[in-house]
């Protein structure tokens, strides 16, 4: 399996990595396909993702995945981090092997499940149906 230099770099040396105390949103999703579970970290400031971290218990491409979804979602706003698809990740890793692609979607998951939370905590409504729950895969 060949990985990109991309992936490399973000899985080792992750950024964004660790648990935030003070979180204004936190989402956690799994895979039942391998285990592997992802949990992203938002703080958020009139609608701007001010910093976002993650913790992930997986895969090499899982930590490059959500090592790539904190960077390309820091100093968006919300819209644009629920917009993130699992592709647009894979493409900023230069690519994933297509049976790693399902590592990038717990990226995605993880991302709108935190921005869920984040809406849940802040008592603003949302349609739940563009928020499917995430729970396997
Ligand atoms: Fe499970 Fe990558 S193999 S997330």
């Amino acid at each position: 399996m060949l990985y990109s230099a991309k992936v490399m770099d973000h899985f080792m040396n992750p950024r964004n990595v660790g648990i935030m105390e003070d979180a204004d949103g936190v989402g956690q999703v799994g895979s039942a396909r391998c285990g592997d579970t992802m949990k992203i970290y938002l703080k958020i400031q009139d609608g701007i993702i001010t910093r976002a971290t993650f913790e992930t218990f997986g895969c090499g491409t899982a930590i490059a995945s959500s090592s790539m979804a904190t960077v390309l979602i820091t100093g968006k706003p919300l819209s644009q981090a629920l917009a993130l698809t699992n592709q647009a990740v894979a493409e900023a890793l230069d690519g994933l092997p297509e049976q790693k692609l399902h590592c990038s979607v717990l990226a995605e998951q993880a991302v709108r499940a935190a921005v869920r939370d984040y809406y849940d905590r802040s008592h603003i409504p949302y349609d739940p149906a563009d928020f499917p729950v995430y729970e396997e895969e």
